[in-house]
């Protein structure tokens, strides 16, 4: 097997793509310049790109010589609000926008895979398409390739997180639930507003507010399965402007993560329940407003396999993956159809979204390795 070894000039070629895109960071569903310069890298290496009609993003494909499935390849390419300070010669130019996600990094890499397929293509037996896609950051991106039409004939769909607290050559693998599904929340509770003096011809909703706080907590230890996993957090409570008045309202805000999207389908109701519940019981009315963000990224057994194999045949390890809390619009992908996603060791300094956040240059070659031949292994095992 041909391996990146023989093909140092393209590994210097993707560190300096990945340098320049890191030096350009742009904002979810701003990625204007950062499209145009993937365009161009791929333009330049002869790569087919799909025109799906998107403003930002990339959609590339790649033919094989067989007829067979399509499976796609997927990177994000967005940006953090963010001051930079990792102190790197190829520092934001950007004031305030950081590539704080190593987003740059995926998309360097998964450019070395599109680059590498064009050049293996008569290794493989099917198409790979590979997504180039905008704003994962505010959830947004994985719904707008998808109504673009971006999936349409796609059987699979492969991705990565970059993970600093794994060594560069390491890539973890796990069947199941790798990454939490997200949700907002916010509680509006209207009581009635008066003299602090004289509650009694009041209804007070920083009452109601300090009964649901408890309350809401209930949920996860009494009414959800015990196998479930699953965190309320209310993270901003707002009420009332002064000492001796009672406020009219009260709000509250917060976020739901779940491992499991059955675990997920049953908690707004039940906060529903507890919301207008404990806000009846006490004469005043609430109302629960759902936002959902996220689902869970769930990935398919049958391609754990070819995962873990792709890894060891090229050398590197392959272990465990540990589960994040954090969430990843890749989850959407995986809601249409089978996918896998995996956690790619860069060695960083600092974990996701920390102004010093950086990783090692090496990690591009290793990213891009592993999916080229993670494509050409999946499509040459395809049943
Ligand atoms: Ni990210």
């Amino acid at each position: 097997m041909k391996s990146l070894e023989e093909s140092t000039t393209l590994v210097e070629k993707l560190i300096t793509y990945r340098r320049e895109l890191h030096e350009h960071p742009e904002l979810s569903m701003k990625e204007y310049e950062t499209t145009r310069r993937i365009r161009k890298w791929l333009e330049e290496a002869g790569i087919t790109i799909l025109d799906y009609g998107l403003e930002v993003g990339v959609v590339a494909e790649i033919t094989g010589s067989d007829t067979g499935p399509t499976i796609a390849l997927r990177a994000d390419i967005d940006a953090l609000p963010i001051q930079e300070e990792t102190g790197l010669a190829f520092s934001s130019k950007n004031e305030g926008i950081m590539h704080a996600c190593g987003h740059d990094f995926h998309t360097a890499a998964m450019i070395g895979a599109a680059i590498l397929l064009q050049e293996r293509r008569d290794e493989l037996k099917g198409k790979v398409r590979i997504l180039f896609q905008p704003a994962e950051e505010i959830a947004q991106g994985a719904v707008l390739m998808e109504k673009a039409g971006a999936l349409n004939e796609v059987a699979a769909i492969f991705g990565m997180h970059n993970k600093p607290d794994l060594p560069v050559g390491t890539i973890g693998v796990r069947e199941g639930a790798l990454m939490a599904s997200v949700d907002r929340f916010e509680i509006e509770i209207t009581g009635l507003g008066g003299h602090a003096g004289i509650p009694n011809n009041t209804i007070d909703p920083i009452v109601v507010a300090g009964q649901l706080i408890s309350a809401l907590q209930t949920i996860v230890s009494r009414n959800l399965s015990s196998f479930y996993h699953a965190v309320i957090s209310i993270t901003q409570v707002h009420a009332g402007n002064t000492w001796n008045v009672i406020p009219e309202k009260a709000f509250m805000e917060g976020t739901v993560r779940t491992f499991q999207n059955e675990a997920r389908q049953l908690i707004p109701d039940l906060m529903k329940r507890t919301v207008e519940g404990i806000a009846s019981s006490n004469g005043a009315k609430a109302e629960l407003r759902w936002h959902s963000y996220m689902p869970v990224v769930h990935n398919a057994g049958r391609f754990s396999k070819v995962a873990a194999g792709t890894a060891r045949i090229l050398g590197y390890e392959a272990v465990e993956a540990e589960p994040s809390q954090a969430g990843e619009d890749f989850a959407f992908y995986q809601t249409k159809i089978p996918g896998f996603f995996v956690w790619m060791g860069v060695d960083g300094p600092k974990e996701w979204h920390h102004p010093a956040f950086t990783l090692k240059d090496e990690a591009i070659k290793v990213a891009t390795d592993y999916f080229t031949n993670l494509a050409i292994n999946v499509l040459n095992q395809w049943e």
